[in-house]
């Protein structure tokens, strides 16, 4: 099987945990190169559901072996409950899950900072997951963060280096936040605890993928967030701190560009955004609600409501080319059966004048009114489509649009949340 790469188009949500379930039957590695527990990522599976947030959408299928990978930040407390939880439900985990020691290790004083960052940014705050992503990566980037490979040090020597870092960090919090600051030694032995329960899964990931650099062994690269979210090509400042573009796939990962493979955008038949900033196609009335119903747009991560709204082809454009899809993936279409119509925005109007590439400034972005372009809808159920045939001639021709406007074809088109609700499609949906 040829590697692949799933990144989502949109701001996230797009489905890409399901499709990574689906496809990673036959791999043998899936890596997730980015983010942290502020991903969500929902597999259902028959009448079971399952959340990831950290541990990569693989692990549902046996023999399959999942990476967490270099460029991702890693909460050690979280990491373990969700491997106690696949456990718990009979799924085995520490033998074929891997955590790069190069990944940065986030500390409950990168989710106390978070929160009160937030909460002292008032009516601009980002709306984030509170998972202490921002923080955990400005670590990073200052070089004074902990890593995953910390946690192979001696007992006392790890403590002793969580004690300084968590000292440090309470001065932020007592200085800067007033707030309280964290017991320094209760916190550090908790993570030497958890560094027992951790560390055989810590490895070498540049050693550990060596065959997937040589070409024998195949990869699925699990992309977290979305491309309007990406630190440096979204809607900067109300993004995430991480490259959820094709570029965090190669730095999160240490493997060449050779090894990516095929690209694979993922993008809802609509759109929907959690947290604050622009979304120039969102719906404010009934309409959201309606799509919101129809949808179930509660977060995985915080069970926020989600903002919903219709297809932004600008952005989506613009995700396609940043990437370089070489294909994009459909979901949720069946979350439209019901509508009478359906808006896609076709262009922005930017101060008086129509454009249809997408505005990067931060400025302009809030400023943009989307143009929209109607279709008419099916009115008939797609839950049971296998083929493309199967589906509904209006609903044929909305996929055939999305393909011509989007410049890449479409290879696979989801209509239900169920593992085997899918349409695969790998010539494109234009006969
Ligand atoms: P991710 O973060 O990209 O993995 O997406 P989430 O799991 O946060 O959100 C996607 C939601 O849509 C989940 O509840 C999925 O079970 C659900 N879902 C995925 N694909 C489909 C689909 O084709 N149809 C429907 N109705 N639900 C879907
Ligand atoms: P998955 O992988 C949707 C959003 C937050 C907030 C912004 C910054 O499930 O698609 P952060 O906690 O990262 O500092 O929050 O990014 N956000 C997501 N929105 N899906 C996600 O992940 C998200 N991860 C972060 O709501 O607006
Ligand atoms: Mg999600």
């Amino acid at each position: 099987m040829e590697n692949r790469v799933i990144i989502g188009g949109q701001w996230g949500d797009e489905g890409k945990g399901k499709i990574v379930d689906a496809l990673s039957k036959d791999v043998d590695w899936v890596l997730r190169y980015q983010g942290g527990a502020n991903a969500g990522h929902t597999i259902h599976i028959g009448a079971d559901k399952h959340v990831l947030h950290l541990v990569p959408s693989g692990i549902l299928h046996d023999g399959v072996r999942c990476l967490l990978g270099g460029g991702m930040v890693i909460d050690p407390w979280s990491l373990r409950d969700e491997v106690l939880a696949l456990e718990q439900k009979g799924h085995s985990v520490r033998d074929r899950m891997y955590i790069s020691a190069t990944a940065a290790l986030l500390m409950p004083f990168h989710k106390r900072l978070d929160e009160l960052r937030e909460t002292r940014l008032k009516r601009k705050s980002i709306g984030t997951t509170g998972r202490g992503i921002g923080p955990a990566y400005l670590d990073k980037l200052q070089r004074t963060g902990m890593r995953m490979g910390d946690l192979l040090m001696p007992a006392e020597n790890l403590e002793r280096k969580a004690i300084e870092k968590i000292l440090a960090a309470n001065e932020v919090l007592s200085e800067f936040y007033d707030a309280e600051p964290l017991p320094a030694r209760i916190v550090a032995e908790e993570l030497v605890v958890l560094a027992q329960f951790l560390a055989p899964m810590v490895v070498n990931a540049y050693d550990k993928l060596s065959g997937v650099r040589a070409g024998t062994e195949s990869a699925l690269f699990e992309g977290a967030q979305g491309t309007m979210l990406d630190i440096d090509h979204g809607t900067f400042p109300y993004v995430t701190s991480s490259n959820s573009t094709i570029g965090g796939a190669l730095t999160g990962t240490g493997l060449p560009p050779r090894s990516l493979g095929e690209i694979n955008g993922i993008f809802k038949a609509y759109c929907t955004r959690v947290g604050n900033g622009p979304f120039p196609s969102e719906l404010l009335g009934t309409k959201g609600d309606e799509l919101r119903d129809a949808g179930g747009e509660y977060g995985a991560t915080t069970g926020r409501a989600r903002r919903c709204g219709w297809f932004d082809m600008v952005a989506s454009r613009y995700a396609v080319d940043i990437n370089g899809m070489t294909g994009v993936i459909i979901t949720k279409l069946d979350v439209l059966d019901d509508m009478d119509s359906i808006q896609v925005a076709t262009a922005y109007e930017l101060i008086g004048e129509e454009i249809d590439v997408y505005p990067v400034l931060s400025e302009q972005i809030p400023l943009c009114r989307p143009v929209y372009r109607e279709f008419p809808g099916w009115d008939k159920p797609t839950t049971e489509a296998r083929q493309l045939q199967d589906l509904p001639a209006n609903a044929r021709k909305y996929l055939e649009y999305l393909e011509k406007e989007l410049g890449a074809l479409i290879v696979g088109v989801s209509v239900g949340r169920d593992r085997e609700q899918m349409i695969w499609t790998p010539t494109g949906v234009t006969t």
